[in-house]
């Protein structure tokens, strides 16, 4: 197969069980790279899970994940993350309170890529080096993230919100190639809602990072995502345009309602 036309991500008869409870009935997808992917479907129909295997917080029961055509089924999340450079978002908002912007994003961006404390803190021309060049991708992704009015300010001082995007921008810090985001607008306000968007959006295209977009806001996802997947049940619905999507009705009938 031609490289090009190799998807980022491609995963085949994905199956998982808790206990007795079958979460993915053998799921087929791909995702191409560059691509923003949304995927949506009622509440319990395995979405979650689905991420929970491709990043290894689960072991599957049955099928593989291929990222960029290496079969990563069963690899640790550690090196799917950084081998792999497959990330995922957290639902809960973590940043250094006593840190400001730069420094929080240059500190993610140092223990990504070198864990070790020692390497993380160490001195030397290398190391400089390489903090130089963290910092300016700190920079860029502040602007990115539209955070440059309070990047001086302490972590703990910025709005909820704010610290959301810094999250979103420490997780970009890595270079990951494909970030999963689980539910990114759940709890916030339409405003910033409309900044995370343009981060995506800015990340995308800025940075051609790939993105699979779990949301249950459908209209932002609709307008965000070049093609849409819905799970129903642990298995695949459908797979078209949000336009497609939008009017098929067993995906109406099973999610978007009335
Ligand atoms: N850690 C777990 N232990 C046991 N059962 C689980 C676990 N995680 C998920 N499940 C079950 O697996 C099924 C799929 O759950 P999952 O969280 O993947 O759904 P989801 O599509 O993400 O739903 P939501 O939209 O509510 O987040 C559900 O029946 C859920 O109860
Ligand atoms: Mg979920």
């Amino acid at each position: 197969m031609n490289a090009a036309a190799e998807p980022i991500l491609r995963v085949q008869g994905l199956r998982k069980n808790y206990g007795g409870v079958p979460a993915l009935q053998g799921v087929d997808l791909e995702v191409a790279r560059g691509e923003v992917c949304g995927l949506i479907g009622p509440n319990g129909s395995g979405k979650s899970t689905l991420f929970d295997c491709c990043t290894g917080l689960q072991k599957s029961d049955g099928g593989r994940v291929v990222l960029k055509g290496t079969d990563i089924t069963g690899w640790a999340m550690n090196r799917i993350a950084r081998e792999g450079r497959l990330l995922r978002s957290f639902q809960k908002t973590v940043v250094f309170p006593t840190m400001d912007c730069e420094e929080n994003l240059v500190l993610a961006g140092q223990m990504a890529r070198f864990p070790g404390v020692a390497s993380t803190f160490s001195i030397g021309r290398a190391s400089r080096r390489r903090v130089a060049a963290l910092r300016e991708r700190a920079r860029e992704l502040i602007e990115v993230s539209g955070l440059s009015r309070v990047a001086h300010l302490p972590a703990g001082n910025l709005s909820g919100g704010q610290q959301k995007l810094l999250q979103f921008a420490s997780m970009l810090m890595p270079e990951p190639e494909i970030v999963l985001l689980d539910e990114p607008l759940a709890g916030i306000n339409p405003i910033l809602i409309e900044r995370v968007i343009q981060c995506i959006e800015s990340a995308n295209r800025q940075f051609g990072i790939t993105f699979l977009i779990i949301e249950h806001n459908t209209d932002v996802l609709m307008n965000l995502s070049h093609r849409v997947i819905v799970l129903h049940q642990g298995q695949k619905l459908a797979d078209d345009t949000p336009a497609a999507i939008v009017r098929n009705p067993q995906v109406v009938e099973a999610y978007l309602g009335g």
